[in-house]
């Protein structure tokens, strides 16, 4: 009886594949938002009912807001959160929608500097606000030093969280460039990781 062999594994490795991935993604949509520097008004349809009736206040108001370094003005209805104004409307899809209730931090971008949950607050409560998406860390095509330590430390495993991690992390080291690992724990005690990457996320900020 002749023994079979078995096919060699060839391609890239897991870790490999992921690193890839999230720096692929961060770096795309960078250099594709960096390009504009006026957006113009939409109006996309407003929310529904399964029986097609439109919910919320129908008043719209026009408001300029600075995302990521883009002066960006649109009409916006008053029901609208900021996580969905940000990815619905302005097109970053790189804050997560995940629990949309203010409990698990995935959501989180910097307003005015300060880590903020966009589910849990109106787009039209941000006007004339300085806005900070995971789009908005990397430079030129490089990504920021605290992207390259969560590549370097593989913390992540899904992505789900990492958005929300890192926005927490660069506000903390915008603050304290050498902050303690309690107080790394603190900054970041907000955010819920579905995967369990907490220590490999500590770290990563703390090399950053
Ligand atoms: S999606 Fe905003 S806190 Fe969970
Ligand atoms: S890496 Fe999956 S939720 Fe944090």
């Amino acid at each position: 009886m002749t023994e079979e062999k078995k096919p060699e594994k060839k391609g890239v490795s897991r870790r490999g594949f992921i690193q890839g991935a999230v720096a692929g993604l961060v770096v795309g949509a960078a250099a594709t938002y960096g390009a504009t520097t006026m957006m113009q008004p939409t109006t996309p349809a407003p929310p529904t009912t399964p029986t097609g009736e439109v919910v919320g206040p129908a008043e719209a108001k026009t408001i300029t807001m600075t995302i990521n370094g883009v002066t960006v003005m649109n009409s916006v209805k008053a029901r609208w959160t900021l996580q969905k104004y940000i990815r619905d409307v302005v097109g970053l899809r790189g804050t997560p929608e995940a629990c949309d209730n203010g409990a698990c931090g995935n959501c989180t971008i910097l307003k005015d500097g300060i880590p903020v949950l966009s589910c849990s607050m109106l787009a039209i409560d941000c006007a004339g606000a300085d806005i900070t998406t995971i789009e908005g860390l990397a430079s030129g095509g490089t990504l920021s030093s605290i992207q390259q330590s969560f590549i370097k430390n593989t913390a992540f495993q899904c992505g789900g969280c990492t958005p929300g991690f890192i926005l927490c992390g660069k506000a903390l080291k915008d603050k304290k460039s050498s902050p303690s690992e309690d107080e790394v724990r603190e900054a970041v005690s907000g955010v819920l990781c579905r995967c369990g990457t907490y220590e490999r996320v500590v770290k990563a900020i703390m090399e950053a």
